[in-house]
């Protein structure tokens, strides 16, 4: 198994906003996790990703324990992420803002100790365009992050994640503010990466986005995982139909 959590909780003074979440995705799935707002949804992903410690449970990454571990060593691991409210720095170019993330993975690892300077920052380079050219975002590459469009900026985030050579890519969001069109081609863009080979975690509130390309979907409520399947058996669930009741679910 790729990514496995167990027991997962988190408490924010009172609230338990992750109460005893265990799950998993397995290699080369595209899983989906929805759930109303204040589910818990991103506070999942902090924990998973070590931006927030978790009150109690594991997280295993690729055979390892990365409990507790920093987001950056998370992060070189193969566990990268983009952010519900976008994280781009607007004054630097857009490859710039990607090779923040290529230079995160690289750091001073052992590849600098033996091929030097040059080798690195080609590797940064490298990996840079590749992760632009996968969102198809190569030909902005020299332009402010500020003249990006906003539906830009999003591929941006991803473009970012993707610098850091991920085995999972876990998306929070990637949708929201996009209109029809931009999230038919978002869908289609995560598709064409999941396609490589790479492993997905999408949190989103477009529902037909998540049930048509996601393999298997994780349903939150309250902090608390309610249902665990396929988009068909989602769609039809009891518990799932309830707790979306009344809300803001589509
Ligand atoms: N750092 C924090 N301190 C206190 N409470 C928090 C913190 N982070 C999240 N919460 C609370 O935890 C609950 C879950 O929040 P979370 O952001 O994970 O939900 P979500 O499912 O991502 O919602 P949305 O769909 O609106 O993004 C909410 O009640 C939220 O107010
Ligand atoms: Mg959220």
């Amino acid at each position: 198994m790729l990514l496995e959590f167990n027991g997962l909780t988190r408490r924010f003074g009172g609230l338990t906003a992750i109460d005893n979440v265990s799950g998993h995705v397995a290699k080369g799935e595209l899983l989906g996790l929805i759930g109303p707002n204040g589910a818990g949804k991103t506070t999942l992903f902090n924990l998973i990703t070590g931006f927030v410690p978790v009150s109690a449970g594991t997280v295993h990454f690729a055979g390892r324990d990365v409990t507790g571990k920093p987001p950056h060593v998370v992060a070189r691991l193969g566990l990268s992420r983009t952010f519900q409210n976008l994280r781009i720095f607007p004054n630097m170019t857009v490859f710039d803002n990607v090779s923040v993330g290529a230079t995160g993975m690289i750091g001073q690892g052992l590849v600098e100790t033996i091929f030097g300077r040059g080798e690195r920052r080609r590797r940064i380079s490298e990996q840079s365009w590749q992760a632009l050219e996968a969102v198809g975002l190569q030909h902005l590459a020299n332009q402010l992050a500020a003249n990006l469009s906003y539906g830009q900026r999003k591929y941006l985030e991803i473009a970012r994640a993707l610098a850091m050579q991920p085995e999972l890519l876990i998306l929070d969001e990637p949708a929201a503010g996009l209109n029809d069109t931009e999230t038919a081609e978002l869908a289609a863009c995560i598709q064409r990466l999941h396609g490589t080979g790479l492993s997905v975690m999408l949190v989103e509130h477009d529902m037909n986005l998540v049930m048509s390309i996601c393999q298997r979907i994780l349903v939150l409520a309250s902090g608390r995982k309610i249902a665990d399947g396929p988009p068909a058996a989602i769609r039809c669930d009891a518990a799932v139909l309830e707790s979306y009741l009344g809300t803001d679910w589509e």
